[in-house]
């Protein structure tokens, strides 16, 4: 899995701005449901370029600290880029079910577009419990709905269409698999979290064209960009001509830009006190 991550780590890269911007106020939100503040140490989780974490290190100052942290080696060099000209923010790499820190370390502990890629998301935030302080805040962005976030779901649905098969196929993890809130309350309890709550928070997604929008949402999306890569040229053409077919219907014109819906869900809880 990692490896796939890495692959798709330029694509990031490139992108970060807007990645970034896109999910700012979204973000912010995450960052208040954590309840992050200043002086705080706080762990990103899954933390790909580390978006979420660089606006968490605005926030706890000078006398906090940041990690950084994903399982992909080739994204943890981009956020150690990134984390340049940061003293209080580092970087790690390891698994979200694994995590390299003693008990009790960190205030907060947030996930931005990663904890639905763990095989267990249960054991994902169990090991973020443990890492917790007593009364310490965990918060997960995930996103909503398929046909909440169509600039997404439309891509994977005509990949899907063009094979007569569901893709990602179901046994495999997908950006939409934690796309329900009681879902989410179940993971966060069952992980050893209290006080759970799940807000949505609206995402519009905008892009200069159709056009655009095509050639930026492969290079993110790793999954589809792996699957993308791997197919004959002509069945390629096939599905970009479904995808921008339903594109155009799905966006609507928004001055020189087009937008598309977007929606995520930002689960949080908090570490028991004793
Ligand atoms: C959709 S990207 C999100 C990146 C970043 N959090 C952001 O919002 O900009 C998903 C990230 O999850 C990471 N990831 C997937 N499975 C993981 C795991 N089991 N442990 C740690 N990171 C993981 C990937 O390497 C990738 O960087």
């Amino acid at each position: 899995m990692s490896d796939m991550w890495d692959s798709v780590a330029p694509g990031w890269e490139s992108n970060v701005e807007f990645v970034d911007e896109h999910l700012a106020a979204a973000t912010d939100a995450l960052l208040d449901a954590a309840g992050i503040t200043e002086g705080d140490a706080v762990l990103e989780l899954a933390a790909g370029p580390g978006g979420a974490g660089l606006r968490a290190a605005q926030r706890v100052g000078p006398k906090g600290s940041v990690v950084l942290s994903d399982d992909a080696p080739e994204m943890v060099a981009v956020a150690a880029r990134r984390a340049i000209g940061h003293p209080r923010v580092s970087t790690a790499v390891f698994d979200q079910n694994a995590i390299i820190a003693e008990d009790g370390h960190f205030d907060a502990v947030i996930s931005r577009h990663g904890l639905m890629f763990a095989d267990d998301a249960v054991g994902a935030v169990r090991e973020a419990t443990r890492v917790l302080c007593p009364g310490g805040g965990f918060a997960a962005m995930t996103w909503g709905s398929r046909s909440m976030n169509p600039w997404l779901g439309l891509v994977l649905d005509a990949v899907g269409e063009q094979f007569g098969v569901p893709f990602p196929p179901p046994n495999i993890r997908g950006p939409f698999s934690l796309d329900d809130a009681a879902l989410l309350t179940s993971v966060l309890e069952e992980g050893g979290l209290e006080d759970v709550h799940v807000q949505a928070v609206e995402t519009p997604m905008h892009a200069a064209s159709v056009q655009a929008w095509w050639e930026r949402v492969p290079q993110l999306a790793g999954p589809l960009a792996t699957a993308l890569a791997a197919m004959e040229p002509d069945v390629r053409e096939q599905i970009v001509q479904r995808a921008m077919n339903a594109g155009a219907q799905a966006s609507h014109r928004d001055g020189s830009q087009i937008v598309f819906p977007g929606s995520v869900l930002i689960a949080s809880g908090r570490a028991a006190q004793h």
